[in-house]
């Protein structure tokens, strides 16, 4: 038995010592790159630089972040990017990809290139005019390759994108934003719901498979949360603040399907590349017992007006509350700073419900033994 505890810490120093090497590699940059793509749940800003009104660029979009400025998050802090680069060791976010400071070597830390507004398809957000439709998005992922490779040698920008984590958005603005936006939308005249499910998925399992192509090898893709409980829907499709029905079918129907999706997928690439976050269970349970998770409501956002504060955008002349961390919504579409912490908490350590075939905690533990 005193052996098994040796044996034990042995494999243990073993370990950290091989995790030492594995980041303080040759670039002399600290942990391991990573990657953002999707939309306004995870952009950090790259709207700032575009001609566009899905912008989150003015007070009080900031007010709780580290400089208490509009950063372009849509958030009052810190949004589930940073939250999960702090779980990864990274010293900074990744920048906007559009940001011109990022230059250099903090092209080494990683770069986001979610774009609020946008959707799998590409006629979701057209609305928004100017955003980065995932395919772009994937396009400068190449762009940012080629400019990694002239900074370090073709061989170690593979390496660290290959051994990069990456976070994939998507789906709530095809909902949202295309066939519920008005009624009887063009998409929604071409397809039955569960016709219009099939194909997004499908459409998104090739932008999925080119990620693949592009070098990605642990993808986190996030499921939508329950579309229909969020304040703008209560506000304007909810007669007695239950969630819209119709929304909460189509989030019903799409998650289980893209889960089934990335697990074919790695059946297909042969490995655990594709990561799904059911973030809708983990929004469902702070949606159904507020109280237990510290908020006083799940349903009225902190910043906006009308029913819910749910209607308009949030603005300096909006309603705000005095106290974002009693809330679980900031804005009328988007979680507090509050809410992506407890997000993205089932992300590190959720268990298979949460996480399939595997929570971050785990991904971390296993690709530091590589
Ligand atoms: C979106 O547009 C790009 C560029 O035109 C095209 O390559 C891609 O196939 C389109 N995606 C969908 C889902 O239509
Ligand atoms: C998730 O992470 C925790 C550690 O935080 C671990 O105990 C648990 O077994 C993991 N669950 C799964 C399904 O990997």
């Amino acid at each position: 038995m005193a052996t098994t505890t040796s044996d034990l810490s042995i494999i243990v120093g073993v370990a950290i010592f091989l995790a030492t090497l594995h980041t303080s590699n040759i670039l002399g940059v600290e942990g391991r790159a990573f990657f953002v793509f999707g939309d306004s749940l995870v952009d950090s800003g790259n709207n700032n630089y575009l001609a566009t009104t899905a912008r989150a660029d003015a007070p009080p979009y900031g007010i709780d972040y580290p400089t208490r400025r509009p950063t372009g998050r849509f958030s009052n802090g810190l949004n589930i990017p940073d939250l999960i680069s702090q779980s990864i060791g990274g010293t900074e976010s990744p920048l906007p990809y559009l940001s011109p400071a990022l230059t250099g070597r903090r092209l080494l830390v990683g770069a986001n290139f979610a774009s609020a507004g946008v959707g799998i398809l590409n006629d979701t957000g057209v609305q928004f005019v100017n955003i980065i439709r995932p395919f772009q998005q994937l396009e400068y992922f190449q762009q940012y390759q080629t400019r990694v490779s002239a900074l370090v040698g073709a061989r170690e920008a593979k390496r660290l994108v290959n051994q990069a984590l990456v976070l994939m958005t998507l789906g709530g603005n095809d909902f949202v934003n295309n066939y519920y936006l008005v009624p009887f939308s063009a998409r929604s005249r071409q397809f039955s719901l569960p016709n219009y499910v099939r194909y997004l998925i499908s459409e998104y399992q090739k932008l999925l498979r080119k990620l693949y192509d592009l070098g990605a090898r642990r993808v986190i893709v996030t499921g939508t949360g329950p579309l229909g409980c969020v304040p703008a829907e209560l506000a304007q499709r909810s007669t007695n603040g239950q969630c819209s029905v119709e929304l909460q079918r189509a989030a019903g129907l799409f998650n289980p399907q893209l889960t089934q999706m990335l697990l074919n997928l790695n059946s297909q690439v042969g490995r655990n590349v594709f990561i799904a976050a059911n973030t809708q269970l983990t929004n469902n349970d702070f949606i159904r017992n507020p109280q237990a998770f510290g908020f006083v409501t799940s349903k009225v956002a902190c910043c906006g007006q009308g029913p819910y504060n749910g209607l308009g955008l949030c603005t300096q002349l909006s309603n705000l509350c005095p106290n974002r961390e009693v809330y679980a919504f900031w804005d009328p579409f988007h979680p507090s700073e509050k809410a992506n912490k407890i997000i993205v908490r089932q992300i590190l350590s959720g268990s298979l419900d949460y996480m399939n075939p595997m929570n971050l905690s785990t991904i971390i533990a296993l690709d530091s033994l590589l």
